[in-house]
């Protein structure tokens, strides 16, 4: 090879040598930059394995939450700790009022259902009738760091300040079944369960029709429910309301009885020893207490169903066995099965969804013609 080939051939290979240096150069500088910005591999690598519903919500707050992770407001997040958190269910902190009837533990257990069904973790607290052991309850879940707390509270006033706090910590509420009267409506999300102003009306009506062309007055007598309690309240006033224009109508006795079988029974007796064969209606407000005076009017000597017509409220499997006998004349039915609306209620908020403020659940009504054909499909 001539001289003048052999200088032109080493020149080449030093610049190749030179540009395959300075590329490399350069990658090197440009990987420095991604891994100081955290969006190279390991970064990008890390945000797509780490699905942290709580997370997402708080950090990429859609606007439509309050604030935090969810409409109960909260603090924001410092990008720091959702960085190593790891990926996890939603967890879900459930204070149940307490297990007085067949209809609440259809309820619990819906719930329960439910959330194995989404993958939600759940945190069952039984409350057992108690405010307080709900207010505890609900501090537990506080401390624990749940994502959302569902409430299904026992009465519907005193819920203020707890409510305050839960907001303070962030955390989303939702009410299930029975309402709560509190100033600031901002401190739930939604409020999930029936129209129980509703089922007192449907009530009044089955008794303004199944009375209708009667002479002479007509004596009710009242068994309610817990109370201070939504559904106490509310189905009492649909039925008074729906009554009340009509003049031979007269409520003789109207008596709390807690919703459970026992003091249903309890009540019904003296209510019997006090006012006896004048009782031609009575109106209870769920079937446990129903199921209880009808042993309480067996006992008394009268027929339940004939000599005293009964209309309650809930719909249980057991009642409508009993309206088959032709001893209940009529069940106004109230849905425990809200576990599938609670969850998916808890997957729209993680996401950053905006709910409804109030969910109602649709209900009928059950006669002595459609109790054959209902009891076989009944859950609870
Ligand atoms: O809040 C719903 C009511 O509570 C149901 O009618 C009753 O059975 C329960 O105890």
């Amino acid at each position: 090879m001539k001289r003048k080939e052999r200088i032109g051939s080493s020149h080449r290979k030093w610049s190749r040598l030179w540009l395959f240096l300075a590329l490399c150069l350069i990658m090197l500088l440009l990987s420095c930059d991604q891994a100081r910005s955290g969006n190279g591999t390991l970064g990008s690598s890390n945000h797509e394995t780490r699905y942290d519903p709580g997370t997402a919500v708080r950090s990429e707050d859609s606007g439509r939450l309050d604030e935090g992770r969810g409409a109960g407001g909260g603090a924001p997040s410092d990008g720091v700790e959702d960085a190593v958190k790891p990926a996890r269910p939603i967890v879900l902190g459930f204070s149940q009022l307490g297990s007085e009837s067949d209809w609440r533990n259809a309820n619990s257990q819906s719930v329960k259902e439910a959330a194995k069904e989404a993958g939600i973790t759940l945190i069952f607290d039984n409350a057992e009738q108690s405010q307080s052991k709900q207010f505890e309850a609900i501090r537990r879940y506080m401390e624990q760091e749940v994502d959302v707390i569902a409430i299904a509270p026992v009465i519907q006033s005193g819920w203020d300040d707890i409510l305050n706090e839960v907001q303070q910590a962030g955390i989303p509420v939702i009410i299930v079944d029975r309402a709560v009267d509190i100033a600031d409506t901002s401190q739930y999300v939604t409020f999930i369960g029936s129209d129980f102003y509703e089922e007192g009306r449907k009530a009044g009506k089955y008794v303004l029709d199944k009375m209708a062309g009667s002479t002479g007055p007509v004596g009710i007598v009242e068994l309610k429910g817990t109370a201070g309690s939504t559904p106490s309240i509310d189905r009492g006033k649909g039925f008074h309301d729906t009554i009340k224009d009509t003049g031979n109508y007269v409520v003789l006795g109207s008596e709390y009885a807690d919703f459970t079988h026992e003091q249903g029974k309890e009540t019904m007796r003296l209510l019997l020893r006090r006012l006896g064969s004048e009782i031609d209606i009575l109106f209870s407000h769920n079937d446990d207490m129903a199921l209880g005076a009808i042993e309480a009017i067996e006992e008394y000597g009268l027929q339940p169903g004939k000599d005293i017509v009964i209309v309650s409220v809930d719909g249980t499997r057991k009642a409508l066995e009993q309206m088959i006998e032709g001893k209940i004349n009529c069940v106004v039915e109230c849905n425990p099965l809200l576990g599938p609306n609670l969850m998916q209620a808890v997957n729209e908020i993680m996401e950053g969804r905006t709910l409804p403020k109030r969910i109602v659940t649709p209900e009928s009504v059950f006669t002595e013609v459609t109790a054959e054909r209902e009891v076989s499909s009944r859950k609870y």
